[in-house]
């Protein structure tokens, strides 16, 4: 949709401290909603020239059959953007009535924050706040002094906050019904600011954050506007219960530039014991020169002659040839507890988990003979700074004709038979690796890996494979280390 009356009103901005959205990011916040009701509820507080609400039905008249109606309430206190804003507002109507959707507008010239204080506040004589679906915002930003009207209309509803636009963000949550969606563009500071706290913990208690889109460039979102703020866009459901992973995505902020996606645990960017709940944004440029590596490697592991399976001793079922502890007639039977920094550690008897199992008819099928392999564990906890931990089997260590390897670890393997030794190491170093474990990221936020997963990533070939393992002389190496021997050797090949 082309509204330009927004163009004509740029040159008023700074002076009205008004920072309009530019069409190609509305319609990027638009695109970040999800499934919506049959009759959308919309509100879009500080509306400016309703470029927002217009992304927006220009993203449900797209989608065709899905919603039916749209119900808008715009609040806009300035008196000379709103001739532009009714515009807008015609345009949707046009635009809603040719796709079939029911569109009605309302808007409001009066204070957002004023008006929804008052009616949150429950005071007698105010009508009831109204219930939202949907939100989108580009809130209005500027520092309110803790005596200000707004700081003390703000207050009356038990918000404490000192920005015009966290005040906004508060107001809004409050007004969405449960399973209520916000996309928001707002300054970063909110994330992490000390003055921001109550803010956070109130944000963080009624909304569960889904999505984070940062902009790699500090002036990106509004470059033609000189606004020095770091902005970041969010996608924000009304409910308590914050979701396993989120997903951060960022751009450069250039129209029509490529958007790096990585999903990552939430407990990664709001730490659960955090009692400032600072909301940590990873850096997702690095996960995007993680994708560009793995992009550039071209073997598989089938084409290494190698093979990754899950552990074939599921313990349950084996559950009388188990032994705590080593006795004639058994042999060693591997869990991830056996982990040892890169190696295996074993027996491990004050582990509750069993070290040995029976070596007979019954069992022989599920264990595999002595070599080299190298260990994955399938589910990693939250707590650990890696999503794939690889360790090596060395027979050198562990003496023994056959082994088991439990259902919790996936074991790379040779058609059933040990690896080589320097190909085993060099596998240890790059599925250790900082490259590896960002690139896997990307796709997956779970803490679990799955053989299927190792299976489809791409791996250096052979020979840089085996020339990592040479170089690595001990496997207890820091993660700087690992990395730098396998940023090495990827760049060389
Ligand atoms: C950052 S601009 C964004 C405008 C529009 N949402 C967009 O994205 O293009 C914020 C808008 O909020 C308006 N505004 C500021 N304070 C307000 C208030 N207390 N109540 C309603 N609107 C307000 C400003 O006039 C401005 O148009």
């Amino acid at each position: 949709m082309r509204i330009a009356a927004i163009e004509n009103l740029r040159s008023r901005q700074e002076e009205l401290g008004q920072f309009l959205t530019a069409t190609p990011l509305a319609d990027f916040m638009a695109s970040m909603f999800g499934t919506l009701p049959k009759t959308v509820r919309l509100l879009d507080a500080g509306a400016g020239a309703g470029s927002l609400t217009a992304a927006f039905v220009s993203r449900c008249c797209e989608k065709r059959g899905g919603v039916g109606a749209i119900e808008a309430t715009l609040y806009e206190l300035d008196g000379e953007i709103l001739d532009a804003l009714a515009e807008t507002m015609r345009e949707c109507e046009y635009r809603c009535a040719d796709a079939g959707i029911r569109f009605t507008f309302t808007i409001h010239s009066t204070d957002f924050i004023q008006e929804m204080s008052t009616c949150l506040a429950g005071d007698l004589f105010a009508t009831h706040p109204p219930a939202f679906d949907v939100a989108i915002a580009n809130p209005p930003y500027r520092k309110i002094s803790n005596d200000s009207a707004e700081r003390r209309a703000l207050r009356s509803v038990g918000v404490e906050t000192c920005n015009l636009y966290t005040g906004f963000i508060a107001l809004i949550q409050r007004l969405l019904v449960p399973g209520g969606q916000l996309v928001g563009i707002t300054p970063r500071s909110f994330c992490n600011g000390p003055y921001f706290r109550p803010f956070r913990e109130d944000f963080l208690s009624q909304l569960e954050l889904r999505r984070l889109h940062v902009f790699e460039s500090r002036q990106a979102a509004f470059r033609s506007d000189s606004v020095l703020q770091e902005n970041i866009i969010f996608h924000a459901v009304k409910g308590r219960n914050q979701p396993d992973e989120m997903l951060i995505s960022s751009s450069s902020g250039e129209h029509g530039d490529e958007i790096t996606e990585t999903i990552f645990p939430f407990t990664e960017i709001v730490h659960p014991h955090d009692t400032v709940k600072f909301i940590h944004i990873p850096s997702t440029a690095s996960h995007g020169a993680a994708k560009e590596t793995m992009d550039g490697l071209t073997a598989s592991l089938a084409s290494l002659g190698v093979t990754v399976s899950t552990g074939r001793v599921v313990d349950f079922r084996l559950k009388s040839a188990l032994r705590k502890e080593p006795e004639r007639g058994t042999v060693p039977l591997l869990y991830p507890c056996h982990f040892n920094g890169g190696t295996v550690h074993w027996p491990k008897l004050e582990a509750r988990k069993p070290n040995a199992i029976l070596d007979n008819d019954e069992t022989r099928p599920w264990l595999v003979p002595s070599g080299i392999y190298l260990l994955t564990k399938r589910f990693t906890s939250k707590e650990e700074r890696r999503r794939l931990v690889a360790c090596l089997f060395d027979p050198d260590e562990v003496q023994t004709a056959w082994v088991g390897f439990e259902n919790h670890l996936n074991y790379f393997h040779a058609s059933g038979h040990g690896l080589d030794r320097s190909l085993a190491v060099g596998l240890f170093a790059f599925l250790n690796s900082t490259v590896v474990d960002q690139y896997f990221r990307r796709f997956s936020g779970h803490t679990q890996v799955n053989a299927s997963d190792l299976r489809t990533l791409t791996y250096p070939d052979r020979e840089t494979l085996q020339s990592m393992g040479s170089e690595m002389n001990a496997l207890d190496l820091s993660q700087d280390e690992i990395d730098q021997l396998v940023t090495k050797h990827l760049h060389a090949c």
